[in-house]
């Protein structure tokens, strides 16, 4: 195992820390002294303009920022990432979700661990690819020979999150007439609400689980078993013997996972299972199997698309110098803000209403990769790791928690993200309403970077204590990413970029991003705890005195 190397001793950390100690922003000024700033700072990266000029660095702090991913390893370790290299450490697994989105006939081929890993990807893509074309086409049937309208997929954490946010995101793609629904949640409410007025002849069921041990999925794909079952029986469209039931699972199941072992204990036929590698961690594995229900919903060439998007962006960050490569750039921008600059959190705040689970997909991503207290040998870390991801669209936002990053006392970097073209063009009494929504991202860059002085807020004739608060401070750093609109492509580079992001920061601070440790504990417990809820004594006495009240709560109250 390489060790990871301490980015607080090298040189690149010892410079940093002494432009920190006389760091004094001003971005007004940087923007008065150098007119050229926003072009120097404004990057591509594959269909995406990246402008990086309104965040709180010089020139020096970027060069310097760059040193430290040279000394760092940043490059190295991405290669070691392509290649196969068992980088995941806790694991003892390769990180290849960018194996992936290789395009079909890519040379020379990878091979892993005596595994042609390109064969393996093109042939479960045709296979999911093929399965999304006959429901699509209505060639797939249900139990009583009606075309599939709803597709429901159970699955939790990177099972989930990734394919509902694709799916709202590209929800003008929907060609087929075939909606989807998603579950996660282990709370009845949801799988209740979510089968509510569905019609179980023509709904298709999709058990997403990596491990398919899940107790959230597996307990969910039960009661949808249970649902389709009793719903097949009351209409008389089965009759509810052992062998109608087995047909009609096999009629409205399917599932994605690694455990195809599982998958058939389940009762789902082998042969409508899709699978994937322990080399895909779950919060990467939206452009595996995992999104089947893409697939079917928007079609597979919106699917391939999606994978053309990531696959840019990988190539970008295999091929760009570290100086112009905007995922890493971005990473060390947050690297500055959390371990310099005393930054905790990252706002991500699409102007685009269809990225309205961006941010809660991308708080998996984030926090579940870097939110990591040892490094990949086993040691402690040396500094500060994972910030806290939020975010919500503008202008929703806006009139929210705006006021606390324009004039609180944190520093919240902040990325815009925004399109030109919207999905909707609609106008308000001959004005074009997508043109004032982008008016709003491009007035909170300018307001949040330059802020309002107390002798501007004077001019325009406010007076005494008013002054004050009228007054923004400014230098509040943002990153704003445009794109001409949100095609699946660019969902794809955008999905990419923040992989290499979180990555790029998890290489700086010599942590494993790839493994979740810390989420076994509650699920442990939890199996513990489930028998003192039914009452069990001795389950009831092991606890401790505050769970122990809250049972007793629990049980005074059912
Ligand atoms: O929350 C932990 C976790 O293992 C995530 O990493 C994963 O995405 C999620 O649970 C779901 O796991 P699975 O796909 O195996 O059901």
């Amino acid at each position: 195992m390489t060790a990871p190397i301490d980015a607080t001793t090298t040189p690149a950390w010892t410079e940093l820390t002494a432009l920190r100690d006389t760091f004094a922003p001003d971005l007004r000024d940087w923007f008065a002294i150098d007119p050229r700033r926003a072009e120097r700072l404004s990057l591509p990266l594959a269909d995406l303009h990246v402008d990086l000029s309104k965040n709180l660095v010089t020139d020096e702090v970027l060069a310097a920022l760059v040193r430290l991913a040279e000394q760092t390893g940043v490059a190295e370790r991405y290669a070691a990432m392509l290649a196969g290299e068992h980088i995941n450490t806790t694991e003892d697994r390769a990180v290849l979700h960018t194996a992936l989105r290789r395009p079909a006939g890519a040379s020379p081929a990878l091979v892993v661990d005596g595994q042609d890993v390109d064969h393996d990807v093109q042939e479960v893509l045709t296979a999911v690819s093929a399965f999304a074309d006959r429901v699509r086409s209505g060639e797939w049937v249900g139990v009583t020979g009606k075309k599939v309208q709803t597709i429901v997929n159970i699955g939790i954490g990177g099972s989930d999150l990734g394919p509902v946010m694709v799916s709202e995101a590209l929800q003008p793609y929907a060609d087929a007439g075939i909606s989807a629904r998603f579950v996660s949640n282990i709370d009845p409410t949801d799988i209740a609400q979510k089968t509510a007025g569905l019609d179980p002849e023509t709904t298709l069921f999709i058990v997403a689980s990596k491990t398919f041990t899940t107790l959230e999925t597996l307990t969910n794909a039960r009661l949808a078993r249970d649902w389709l079952w009793s719903g097949l029986e009351k209409t008389g469209a089965i009759d509810g013997s052992d062998a109608s039931r087995t047909d009609a699972v096999a009629h409205h199941f399917v599932a994605v996972s690694t455990a195809l072992d599982k998958v058939a204990a389940f009762g789902i036929d082998p042969a409508n299972a899709f699978g994937f590698w322990d080399w895909v961690g779950g919060r990467y594995s939206v452009d595996s199997a995992i999104g089947l229900s893409l697939a079917i919903e928007l079609g597979p060439d919106v699917f391939r698309e999606l994978l053309a998007g990531f696959h840019a962006v990988d190539e970008h960050v295999r091929t760009t110098p570290l100086e112009r490569n905007v995922p890493v750039l971005m990473g060390l921008l947050n690297v500055w803000y959390s371990n310099f600059l005393g930054s905790q959190s990252h706002a991500v705040l699409p102007y685009a209403q269809q990225l309205h689970r961006f941010a809660a997909y991308l708080q998996q991503l984030t926090m579940e990769s870097n939110g990591k207290s040892v490094r990949w040998d086993g040691t402690p870390v040396t500094t500060d790791t994972g910030e806290v991801f939020w975010g919500e669209p503008g202008t929703n936002g806006q009139h929210a928690f705006y006021q606390l990053i324009h004039q609180g006392t944190r520093l919240i970097p902040a990325d815009f993200i925004a399109f030109v073209n919207p999905a909707y063009p609609l106008a308000d009494d001959g004005r074009d309403v997508h043109g004032l929504f982008l008016a709003n991202f491009l007035a909170q860059t300018r307001a949040l970077a330059f802020g309002k002085t107390a002798e501007e807020v004077e001019a325009e004739g406010t007076t005494g204590p008013l002054v004050a608060a009228r007054t923004f401070p400014g230098n509040r750093p943002t990153t704003s990413i445009f794109a001409d609109s949100l095609t699946p492509r660019v969902l794809g580079e955008l999905i990419a970029l923040y992989e290499h992001i979180t990555f790029t920061q998890g290489v700086i601070w010599g942590i494993n991003s790839f493994d979740q440790w810390g989420v076994e504990l509650g699920k442990q417990l939890a199996l513990q705890i489930a028998p003192a809820i039914e009452g069990d004594a001795d389950a009831l006495a092991a606890q401790d005195a505050s769970t122990r009240g809250l049972l007793e709560y629990y049980r005074a109250h059912r």
